[in-house]
């Protein structure tokens, strides 16, 4: 197997791009695949502080990696959930990666700081493990990126969990969720903007871009994700992946290109039709004089956002 770009020996193929490539020319497309994706989604400008969300994974160290090429300002933050040897270890790659390059990088322990850990978090909220863990992550990363100044929190999101997201929300015309599945969200009420800059990448690239580059990662999955129905999904979008080569990527690009746009506002919408239908229900017949009364026209109430 050659590579496309010099005719060397390449180690990877990529059939969604007709391509293989050799170790420097892989560690080149993946960078210029974040370029890409930055400059179509209008995610960061040059001056920008960015705050990277790290967990010790191949996605957002390979993210890390690639941003410090680009020439963007980083910074790091990892958060210790408190999951065993599995955040342990997570945490031992982060450091390490910081402390080669010198990279600057802020630690939150949810324990210490928060007086609680995931696993205490899951028990007490019934919640599952995964939405306890991801909204405590983003509380903290919230925070921290407003505290820091940092102009943009850059996640290390790729397009498999992107489009197993998407295809779950799909499945479930989930549409309050689907207007929020973009790349760039912009910032609001206090909170900074948020990027996904790998949403071209497959986590099968990023694995190999950070093999190439030398960059030691968590290989062991969560251990309390077993289960999770994304997992599933991801399973499912590689089966199609096979059969017809970049159908994931169309899944999730077009799907930003043509067609989250018509879900703008969906949620606000949905609950505004639904108001005018209740004021539009005929009223009770009034027994007293209405002249007589002063107060304000009741208003029907709007039933709450999902969310
Ligand atoms: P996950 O929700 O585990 O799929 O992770 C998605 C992204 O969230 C990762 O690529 C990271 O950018 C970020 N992230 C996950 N876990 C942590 C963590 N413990 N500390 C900091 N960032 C994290
Ligand atoms: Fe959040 Fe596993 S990393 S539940
Ligand atoms: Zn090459």
């Amino acid at each position: 197997m050659k590579c496309t770009v010099c005719k060397g020996s390449a180690v990877i193929d990529l059939p969604r791009h007709n391509a293989n490539f050799c170790g420097e020319h892989l560690l080149e497309f993946c960078r210029r695949q974040v370029e890409r994706a930055i400059d179509e989604f209008d995610m960061l400008c040059e001056t920008d502080q960015v705050l990277i969300a790290v967990s010790g994974g191949k996605d957002s160290l390979a993210l890390w990696d690639v941003l410090d090429h680009l020439g963007y300002r980083t910074h790091g933050l990892y958060v210790g959930l408190g999951i065993g040897d599995y955040s342990d270890t997570s945490g031992d790659f982060v450091r390490r990666f910081a402390s080669q390059r010198e990279g600057a990088l802020t630690e939150v322990d949810l324990l210490a700081e928060h007086g609680y850990d995931i696993p205490a978090a899951a028990a007490h909220t019934r919640r599952s493990p995964c939405s306890a863990c991801g909204l405590s992550k983003r509380h903290v990363f919230d925070r921290v990126a407003l505290q820091g100044g940092f102009d943009a929190l850059a996640t290390g999101h790729n397009l498999d969990d992107e489009a197993a997201v998407l295809l779950g929300n799909v499945l479930r015309w989930q549409i309050e969720y689907l207007e929020r599945q973009r790349p760039l969200l912009p910032a609001r009420n206090g909170l900074p903007r948020k990027v996904k800059p790998l949403v071209r990448l497959t986590e099968r690239e990023t694995a190999a871009y950070c093999i190439v580059a030398g960059i030691e990662y968590q290989v062991e999955e969560c251990p309390m994700a077993v289960g999770n129905r994304h997992l599933a999904y991801k399973e499912t979008l590689n089966d199609i992946e096979v059969r017809s080569p970049g159908s994931k990527a169309d899944f999730y690009l077009s799907f930003q290109r043509r067609a989250v746009g018509f879900f703008a506002d969906a949620g606000t919408r949905g609950v505004r039709r639904w108001s005018s239908a209740m004021v539009a229900v005929p009223r009770a017949p009034q027994r007293s004089a209405p002249s007589a009364d002063l107060s304000p026209t009741p208003v029907h109430q709007a039933p709450r956002h999902p969310r």
